[in-house]
């Protein structure tokens, strides 16, 4: 060993595995029509293009500035507040870490829910910080248990909704609760990622809850509904308080020009929006028939991916399916055994996904 001296805090931190990429699975097995399904991407793709960006792209030698961009102002519009209350990030991913930077002391504590998102504990042991991890129910978070588990180190309550990999929601007066009956000096964050998805009329309205409490931060992200992953924009909505400490600590130029023009021109692709939830709902009717009908148990997802349960391993399953040009995510990393996430396709996709499944969940002797 060359270099000991790293942080200890390296030791905790296990490596994020993205799923294969298209092009790495061409490669390694040959297969020529891969399709994705493991990232929770819009299959209907970006809705912005290319010539709408040449513009920006012709001023590219010069910095990009956030602050003022037109995006925070259309935000600022659409949420109903003011555009100090708003940051941008690279990826809501950045916003999380930026929220660890300006709360996390070495051995305070945050509060996250087993079966999630794993960049909540990732940002907390970056900042030497510990992760309480309180089991859920029913795969949903269960906030009497957070509200149990809140010591004197609690800094940040970390809350994805809907959840992923479950799908699952909390509702507003389920928020609303935790939040009156939490301290306010503690930060609950609420990663909206899958927000323009939820079909549920509980589903929590964030900002009417950010006017009576501050501690409350709103992130959502253009990376899953709006088409833009690859782009990464993300950005959070809070007190004007808390998003000063964030502008404080975040990177000058986070987002890039091109990321911040597209963002700003696919909040007005309403069409685009609308038929990525029609296909998405589709998708889903689609997906659960096919479920039941191969005897599958699955959680009813109020966003773009299923979590499915499987007879096998669901590193074995994301093997068996890799073979059949199919990646999604197996989910032995956020604890869920036998157990895969399928992100909704088109509906071509879709049927490929049942018919490769059907295949590998076959009895051997059983594949034409
Ligand atoms: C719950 C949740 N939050 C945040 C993110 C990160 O999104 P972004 O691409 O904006 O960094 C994801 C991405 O999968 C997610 O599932």
């Amino acid at each position: 060993m060359v270099f000991d001296f790293f942080r200890n805090t390296l030791s905790k931190i296990t490596p994020y595995i993205p799923g294969k990429s298209i092009a790495e699975v061409t490669e390694s097995l040959g297969i020529t029509d891969v399709i994705k399904l493991a990232s929770n991407e819009n299959p209907l793709g970006c809705p912005v293009k290319l010539n709408h960006l040449a513009n920006t792209f012709k001023k590219i030698h010069y910095y990009p500035h956030q602050e003022s961009a037109p995006l925070i102002q259309k935000l600022s519009e659409k949420f109903g507040v003011n555009k100090s209350q708003i940051v941008l990030g690279n990826g809501s991913d950045e916003i999380i870490q930026m929220i660890a930077g300006i709360f996390l002391n070495p051995d305070d504590e945050i509060i996250t829910s087993k079966h999630t998102f794993s960049v909540y504990q990732f940002v907390a042991y970056l900042f030497d910080a510990s992760v309480i991890e309180v089991p859920m129910q029913s795969y949903r978070y269960d906030l009497e248990a957070i509200l149990n588990a809140v010591t004197p180190k609690t800094r940040l309550i970390f809350i994805a909704n809907p959840n992923n990999p479950t799908g699952t929601i909390i509702t507003h007066d389920e928020i609303t609760e935790l939040l009156n009956r939490l301290d306010p000096k503690i930060i609950v964050v609420l990663d909206e990622a899958y927000a323009e998805y939820v079909d549920s009329p509980y589903y929590p309205r964030a900002t009417e809850l950010m006017r009576s409490h501050h501690n409350l931060i709103l992130l959502r992200t253009f990376s899953k509904i709006y088409g833009l992953a690859g782009l990464r924009v993300g950005y959070g909505i809070g007190s004007e308080e808390i998003i000063r400490a964030m502008q404080k600590i975040r990177q000058p130029f986070n987002l890039n020009s091109l990321a911040l023009k597209a963002g700003e021109l696919a909040l007005d692709e309403a069409s685009h929006i609308e038929r990525s939830l029609i296909l998405n709902k589709k998708s889903k009717i689609f997906l659960y028939k096919e479920l039941d009908r191969l005897g599958l148990n699955y959680l009813k997802s109020e966003a773009n991916f299923i979590c499915i349960f499987l007879p096998i391993s669901g590193k074995e399953a994301m093997d068996r399916l890799l073979h059949e040009g199919i990646i999604v995510r197996p989910l032995e990393s956020f604890k869920i055994e036998n157990a895969i996430r399928v992100t909704t396709g088109t509906l071509p996709q879709n049927k490929r996904f049942i018919q490769a499944l059907t295949k590998i969940l076959a009895p051997k002797g059983d594949d034409e």
